[in-house]
C-alpha cells in the first residue's frame, strides 16, 4: 500500500470492514451438493498423483469456494473477509490512486494505459470485479490469468488460441474469482500450484522454490504476453533478479508500450513480489514463504485473509516477533514504515525526473542525431525499468530493502547520465 503511512486505527478498520462486507455481493450459492460430493471424491483420489507431477493436475472442473463452506467453515469465512478491501473502485468511499499520489506517472506511463487508472490491489475474491471494472481498456483473455481458476479450464477448452481471444467474449464463461482451486485444486489443504505457465517456467528455468511460496508466486510475478500466441510468459531466461530480467528484455527487444511524447519504447513491469522475495531477501534467507507472513495461524486452522499483516497487530506479534524478539509490534512496524517512507520519497523524486526528461526530449528531439536519441532512449528505458521493478512491487521496498535500494540507485545514476546528454 503506497504512501499510507499512518496505521488505520482498529476501530475504523473494523467499521470499514462491516461497511464494505454489507455492500458486497453475496457469495455464490453452493451448486448441487450431490455433484460436489462426487467430484470431491474424485479430486481426493487424483490429488496423490497431482502432487507428484504438476502436469497431471486435472483442470477439467473447478469446485467453487462456496461449495466448501460447510466442510471448511473457518478457511471459507476468513477467505470471504478479503472482500473488505473493495474500497478502491472509482466512486468508492476512499480511493487511493497511484496517479494522484505520484502525478508524474501520468507522463511516464502514457501509452501503457497505466496513465489512465492504477490503484492499490484489492482482496482476492474481488479480482473479477476489479478486472472487469478497470478503466484501462481490456486486452485479451490472458488478462484473466491471475483472476480465476476457470482460466485453466478455458485454456484446455480453447487451446493455444485462447490467450488472444477477446476479453469480453470469454467473460460469460467465468464466474469464480481467485479461490481454493488456485492453490489446492479440488483438494483443500493440499498445495497444488495450478498456473500452467508458471509451472512450465519453474521447470524451464529450474527455479528452486518451495510449494508454499509457489502458491502465491504463480500470480505475484512479472510476465509478458508472448508475441506468438499471447500466452502469459516470464522474462527469466537469464534469472529472476532485475539485472537479468532487464538483460533478457533488452536482448529480445521486448517493449510493452511506446511513450508517445518521447517515442521511447519501454517496459511495464508487473507485480514482481516473487522476484523480490526470492532474490536474497533477508526473510527468504530466514526460510519464510509469503504465506508465513500473510496467513496467520489461528486455533486449529490457518487464516485465509491475505492482506497487510499490519491490519492485525496480533498477527505481527504472533509471526514477526517470534524472530524479532525484544521489539514491540509498534517498533517493528515503525521500522517497516521507515523503509517504505524512504522508498516512496524516492518514487516521487525519480518519477519527477523521468517526467522532466520526457518533456525535454519531446521538445528537443528533432535537434538530436539518431545516435544521441538512441543513447538517451536506451538509458531512459533502463532507468524506467529499475524504477518500475520497485514501484510495481506492492511492498514499497519492504520485501527486499537492499534490492529495492539498488534498483533505485541504478535509476538515479542513469538519470544523471541522461542529464549529461540533454
Ligand atoms: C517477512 C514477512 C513477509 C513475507 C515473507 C512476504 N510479505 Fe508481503 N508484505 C509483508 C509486509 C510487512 C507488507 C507491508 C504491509 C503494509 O505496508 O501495510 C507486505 C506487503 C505485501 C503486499 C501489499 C499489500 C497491500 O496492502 O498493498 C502484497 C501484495 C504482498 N505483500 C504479497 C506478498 C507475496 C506474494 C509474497 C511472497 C512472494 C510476500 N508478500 C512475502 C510481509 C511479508
Ligand atoms: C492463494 C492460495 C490459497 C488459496 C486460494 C486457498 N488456500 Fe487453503 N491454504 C493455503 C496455504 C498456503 C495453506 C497453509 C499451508 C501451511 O501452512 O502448511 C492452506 C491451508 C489450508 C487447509 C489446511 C488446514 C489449515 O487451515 O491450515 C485447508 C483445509 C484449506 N487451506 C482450505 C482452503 C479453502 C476451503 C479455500 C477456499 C475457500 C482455500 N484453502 C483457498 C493457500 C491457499
Ligand atoms: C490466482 C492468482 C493469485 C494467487 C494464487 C495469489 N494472488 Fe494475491 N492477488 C492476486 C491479484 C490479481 C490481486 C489483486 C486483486 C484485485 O486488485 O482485485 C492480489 C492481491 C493480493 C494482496 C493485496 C490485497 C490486500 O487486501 O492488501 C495480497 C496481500 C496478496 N494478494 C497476497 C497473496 C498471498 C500471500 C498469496 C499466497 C498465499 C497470494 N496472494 C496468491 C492474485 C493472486
Ligand atoms: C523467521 C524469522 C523472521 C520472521 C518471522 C520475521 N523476520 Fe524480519 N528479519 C529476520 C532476519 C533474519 C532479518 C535480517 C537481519 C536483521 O536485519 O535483523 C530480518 C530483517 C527485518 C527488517 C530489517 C530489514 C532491512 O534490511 O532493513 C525488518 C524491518 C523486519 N525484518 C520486519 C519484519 C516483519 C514486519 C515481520 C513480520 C511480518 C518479520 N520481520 C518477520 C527474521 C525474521
Amino acid at each position: 500500500m503506497k504512501r499510507i503511512k499512518l496505521l488505520i486505527p482498529l476501530v475504523i478498520a473494523l467499521a470499514m470492514m462491516i461497511f464494505v462486507v454489507a455492500c458486497s455481493q453475496p457469495a455464490q450459492a453452493p451448486s448441487q451438493d450431490k455433484e460436489g460430493t462426487k467430484t470431491e471424491q474424485k479430486a481426493t483420489d487424483e490429488s496423490k498423483t497431482a502432487q507428484a507431477d504438476a502436469s497431471s493436475v486435472d483442470n477439467s472442473y473447478v469446485i467453487k469456494a462456496a461449495e466448501w463452506k460447510d466442510k471448511y467453515p473457518n478457511q471459507y469465512e476468513t477467505y470471504m473477509q478479503n472482500l473488505e478491501y473493495s474500497l478502491d473502485y472509482p466512486g468508492a468511499p476512499s480511493s487511493s490512486s497511484y496517479l494522484d499520489l505520484f502525478p508524474a506517472l501520468k507522463t511516464i506511463y502514457k501509452g501503457s494505459n497505466y496513465d489512465i487508472f492504477y490503484v492499490d490491489p484489492q482482496g482476492h475474491p474481488n479480482a473479477l470485479e476489479t478486472v472487469r471494472k478497470t478503466l484501462r481498456p481490456h486486452k485479451n483473455a490472458y488478462c484473466y490469468n491471475c483472476k480465476t481458476p476457470q482460466y485453466m479450464i478455458l485454456e484446455q477448452k480453447y487451446g493455444d488460441k485462447f490467450y488472444k481471444m477477446d476479453f469480453e467474449k470469454v467473460t460469460p464463461e467465468i464466474d469464480e474469482p481467485i479461490s481454493c482451486y488456485d492453490c489446492h485444486t479440488n483438494t483443500p489443504g493440499v498445495m497444488n500450484v495450478t498456473r500452467t505457465n508458471f509451472n512450465k517456467a519453474v521447470e524451464e528455468f529450474d527455479l528452486k522454490v518451495d510449494e508454499k511460496t509457489k502458491a502465491c508466486a504463480q500470480c505475484h510475478n512479472d510476465y509478458y504476453p508472448s508475441p506468438e500466441n499471447g500466452e502469459v510468459s516470464h522474462p527469466w531466461g537469464y534469472g529472476t533478479d532485475p539485472d537479468s530480467v532487464l538483460k533478457w528484455n533488452n536482448e529480445n527487444n521486448w517493449s510493452g508500450f511506446t511513450q508517445p511524447e518521447s517515442g521511447f519504447k519501454l517496459i511495464k513491469v508487473q507485480h514482481p513480489e516473487f522476484e523480490h522475495l526470492t532474490n536474497n531477501s533477508p526473510h527468504f534467507l530466514a526460510g519464510l514463504s509469503c504465506a508465513d507472513c500473510h496467513m496467520k495461524k489461528e486455533d486449529g486452522y490457518t487464516s485465509h485473509r491475505w492482506t497487510s499483516p499490519f491490519k492485525d497487530v496480533d498477527q505481527v506479534e504472533q509471526i514477526c516477533l517470534s524472530c524479532h524478539k525484544g521489539m514491540t509490534a509498534e517498533q517493528l512496524m515503525d521500522a517497516v514504515n521507515g523503509i517504505q517512507a524512504q522508498t516512496d520519497k524516492r518514487f516521487t523524486e525519480i518519477s519527477e525526473n523521468l517526467e522532466r526528461i520526457t518533456k525535454t526530449v519531446a521538445q528537443n528531439k528533432d535537434s538530436y542525431d539518431e545516435a544521441k536519441y538512441k543513447e538517451i532512449e536506451s538509458k531512459y528505458r533502463d532507468a524506467q525499468f529499475y524504477f518500475d521493478f520497485v514501484f510495481a512491487e506492492n511492498s514499497d521496498g519492504f520485501h527486499n530493502p537492499a534490492l529495492a535500494k539498488d534498483c533505485l540507485d541504478k535509476a538515479d545514476k542513469l538519470i544523471e547520465e541522461i542529464d549529461g546528454l540533454l
